[in-house]
């Protein structure tokens, strides 16, 4: 429907307690593709804190048809009820303020609901969503995550299986014992089949667990089936939390917005987040199957059992639960590498949306659509901030906070204030200028200088938090600084020491230094800030070969890269050899693993590039970037000429695939190697061959990859769809591998050929990314294209989208969050489009808030 009036921003500050809270719910469904009906008879008691009374009850409640509403029995009149299109309003008057029981009946249309929020239809299965505020799509409700409630549900419909959250009480009816918000709830139905096993808890308790899938899928249930039982144990053993049902499920659905959710025993995720096999899924893929089933398993205590009062305090669960799957993912593979991994991913999201007109605090204090702020900024800068505290504090201390956190705070909705609270009482400590972490946006960038006399080294760090939208003048943070000293033969010339930096400048001092070390500042990205220091080439070399601090040293290659490509692409400096020396030393070097050894060959982004570049005062120009990281990488293939195809033979993992981490690190680098052997090769023989003999999804597509960027792979672009055309979520990287890889100048065109291919089904959350998302945010060299066309085609999809699917559109509008970097003609085509979409007399609150916040 379309809004009368513009949408009212929520803010925190306007925090009220509910007037009515909800001691039990019971929901019968009948179900019907286009007129399932919702039977509600929930018990409601009045808030006695409510003292302003008496109050109008008004319940949330969206696209519902009502059919009957009852109070305490007595049938209400049309004429006692308003309904709008938000909800309705029953006046006080005909509302016992004490408690009373609420029946109604409504119903609704889940085969018209392309929203996939509430309930609606995948492939003739039932399914629901419904965090944030799904649920009022589903029933008259109080939709919010303070109301805590018992839930019944009774489903009867013409499929074979009928699922709830809770306990199974047989014959489709469910009972689950735990309160929770009306966001856990969930229902899925349809004609499923399971995959079953089971978990024995600490105390012994027998737990079931099953995965549900379409029939043909279940022979790729078992790796998820084992990282769930891994992170059963793992939540047990460094957290001490158990599960607390005697049964958890998770659905496979094909039509999913975002990855995956934790409805209460009955997780619900995207298919591709559950289904591999060696064949059809890549290393990385696995990789992140694993940490999402821990991710959403995870929520079972940090978001289930201790919920968020409401959404400004979003961080709460997920910045929380993701650092608790990047601890999980680094236990279970290499911690090395996964932070090297977490941060670059920080970087290209967070740090792109707080540098932009998207930034906002880890806690937000207003929002408009709360689904827009499911952000980089909210889950990952979020669990870098969980990350500084346990460094500051210890992981002693940070494991008796989240005892008390726990056993303070189970059952019940809080804010950041109470977890803060928790670490001040457990660590005796003052956390109010740490707390600024979760109320001021931006990156802080930090300086330093150093003086070495005597035997003292002073280092005096400066910090400045920038302004952001809406923000200026902000307050000096706690940053927690941990710095090696290295001495000249490589060894630590002092113990590595953690510098808190609080103030605007602050200086320290390192006692009894023979000489002046080498300082290895930031190890492990201890903050999430920008380090802005002027090294030499020769000591950037120096701790890539030397740096104890993996991290680190990945770093210094890094920073390495990123100077010389600029003075690339900005000076037309030529390639440095001693940079490609520096990759080479790293690629032949067997005591370094392959996974990092593939992350250290790996150049900046194209987007990283752009955004230094952009910082540096210059308009970047993306194809000049696209040609400088092609001209270095053929430098450092060069030098390693003749390694290059030993180390491919030696990186080969015969035998069947395992998709565990080190067998992965060496397909990782033998896949890097493939690049960098291409680049000397006429006709990509070796590619082809790969391609030809790949027995498994990563070397299949990295050859893939790797033909098409050289213009060889047509043959294979076909044999590929040939070969998998039945396979859902293997034909989405079939789309996306061509956008991807395209050259420049071709990518448009690519792309919209490929959105006319009879198996681009748009209305699919994944489809549609996959070649939508694929082109804007993977090609940037084709996006950016000069003549606008890229702009245009991108904008064509996000209009054709959002009627459809507010969400997913609202999403893929940050294609365009960096359009102010660019030169003032590219600007204008970006902003043209931008503003097409944000004159569409319809759109969608969702997309109309974060394309206004663009273009402002
Ligand atoms: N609670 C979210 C799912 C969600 C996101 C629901 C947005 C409604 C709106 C879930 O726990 C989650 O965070 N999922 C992530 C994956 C996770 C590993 C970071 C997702 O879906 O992207
Ligand atoms: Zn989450």
């Amino acid at each position: 429907m379309r809004p009368t009036t513009t949408p009212p921003t929520i803010r925190l500050s306007d925090y009220k307690q509910p007037e009515f809270w909800i001691e039990t719910v019971d929901l019968h469904f009948k179900l019907h593709p286009t007129e399932t009906r919702v039977r509600s008879r929930i018990v409601f008691k009045g808030n006695t804190e409510r003292t302003d009374g008496p109050h109008d009850l008004r319940l949330h409640g969206q696209d519902l048809k009502l059919i009957s509403a009852s109070i305490n029995g007595t049938p209400l009149k049309d004429d006692e009820i308003l309904i709008d299109a938000e909800g309705l309003t029953i006046p006080g008057d005909l509302v016992p303020q004490d408690g009373f029981i609420w029946e109604a009946e409504v119903q609704t249309n889940p085969q018209a609901n392309t929203s996939l929020n509430g309930l609606y239809m995948s492939k003739g299965m039932y399914c629901t969503q419904c965090e944030a505020e799904g649920f009022r799509k589903i029933t008259y409700y109080l939709d919010r995550p303070d109301v805590m409630a018992v839930f019944t549900v009774e489903i009867e419909g013409d499929v074979p299986v009928l699922l709830s959250n809770g306990n199974n009480l047989g014959n489709g009816k469910w009972h689950d014992p735990w309160p929770k918000p009306a966001y856990l709830f969930a229902l899925v139905a349809g004609d499923l089949v399971s995959y079953d096993d089971h978990f024995t808890t600490m105390n012994g308790r027998e737990v079931d667990l099953q995965i549900f899938v379409r029939p043909g899928d279940e022979g790729k249930c078992a790796y998820a089936m084992d990282a769930l039982k891994r992170s059963m144990r793992w939540d047990e053993t460094e957290y001490g939390r158990e599960y607390d049902l005697n049964l958890f499920m998770i659905v496979a659905v094909d039509d999913f917005n975002m990855g995956a959710m934790e409805n209460k025993g009955l997780n619900i995720f995207n298919s591709k987040y559950v289904l591999a096999s060696p064949k059809t899924a890549t290393d990385r893929d696995y990789e992140l199957i694993e940490g999402i089933i821990a991710h959403e398993y995870f929520h079972n205590w940090t978001g289930n059992r201790i919920t968020c009062r409401d959404w400004f305090q979003l961080c709460l669960k997920e910045g929380l639960t993701v650092f608790r799957d990047q601890q999980f993912s680094g236990d279970a593979r290499s911690h090395a590498v996964n932070r090297i991994e977490n941060v670059l991913q920080l970087r290209a999201r967070q740090f792109r949306e707080d540098a932009g007109p998207l930034a906002h605090p880890v806690r937000p204090e207003e929002y408009i659509e709360i689904n827009n702020f499911y952000t980089a900024t909210v889950y990952e800068k979020g669990a870098e901030v969980i990350g500084m505290l346990r460094t500051l504090v210890g992981a002693d201390n940070y494991r008796r906070a989240l005892d008390l956190y726990f056993e303070r705070h189970d059952g019940q909705a809080c804010t950041i204030e109470d977890w803060i609270k928790v670490f001040e009482d457990a660590c005796n400590t003052d956390l109010s200028q740490f707390a600024l972490w979760y109320s001021q946006a931006g990156t802080p960038r930090i300086t330093v200088t150093e003086d070495f006399s005597g035997d003292t080294l002073t280092l005096t760090f400066t910090q400045t938090n920038p302004d952001t939208p809406g923000q200026t003048n902000k307050k000096p943070q706690v940053v927690p600084i941990r710095t090696g000293f290295l001495a000249a033969d490589g060894s630590e010339a002092a113990p590595e020491q953690l510098l808190v930096l609080d103030e605007a400048l602050k200086s320290f001092e390192i006692n009894g230094l023979v000489d002046k070390p080498t300082l290895s500042l930031l190890r492990g990205f201890s903050a999430p800030v920008v380090l802005e220091r002027q090294t030499t080439n020769a000591e950037r070399a120096f701790l890539l070969t030397y740096d104890s601090d993996p991290f680190n040293q990945w770093e210094a290659g890094r920073d390495y890269a990123l100077d010389l490509l600029q003075d690339m692409i900005l000076n037309s400096a030529e390639v440095d050899p001693a940079f490609a020396k520096a990759m080479r030393a790293v690629a032949v070097n067997e005591a370094l693993d392959p996974a990092f050894r593939a992350l250290v060959l790996s150049l900046p982004s194209e987007d990283a590039l752009a955004q230094a570049i952009f910082e540096q005062g210059t308009a970047p120009d993306p194809d000049a970037i696209y040609a400088a990281r092609q001209t270095l990488a053929k430098a450092v293939a060069t030098e390693l000429s003749d390694d290059l195809q030993g180390l491919y033979t030696e990186l080969a993992t015969p035998g069947p695939y395992t998709p565990d981490a080190e067998a992965a690190g060496k397909r990782s680098l033998r896949g890097a190697v493939l690049s960098l052997i291409s680049h000397l090769e006429d006709d990509c023989a070796t590619a082809k061959a790969q391609f030809a003999a790949a027995d498994n999804m990563t070397e299949q597509l990295s050859a893939l990859s790797t033909l098409i960027r050289h213009g060889q792979g047509d043959a294979e672009v076909q044999a590929f769809y040939d070969q998998w055309q039945a396979d859902r979520l293997v034909i989405d990287k079939w789309f996306t591998v061509q956008v991807a890889s395209a050259p420049a100048d071709k990518a448009v065109d690519v792309a919209r050929a490929l959105t006319q291919h009879k198996d681009f089904d748009w209305k699919n959350p994944n489809r549609y990314r996959s070649l939508i998302a694929g082109f804007a945010m993977m090609n940037p060299a084709g996006f950016h294209r000069k003549d606008g066309a890229g702009y245009e085609f991108f904008a064509d999809w996000l209009i054709k989208l959002d009627p459809v699917n507010p969400q997913t559109t609202a999403r893929m509008c940050g294609g365009f969050e960096t359009w102010r970097r660019y030169d003032a003609s590219r600007q204008q085509l970006m902003q043209a489009q931008l503003q097409r979409i944000a004159d569409l007399p319809d759109l969608s609150k969702d997309t109309a808030e974060i394309v206004g916040k663009i273009l402002n």
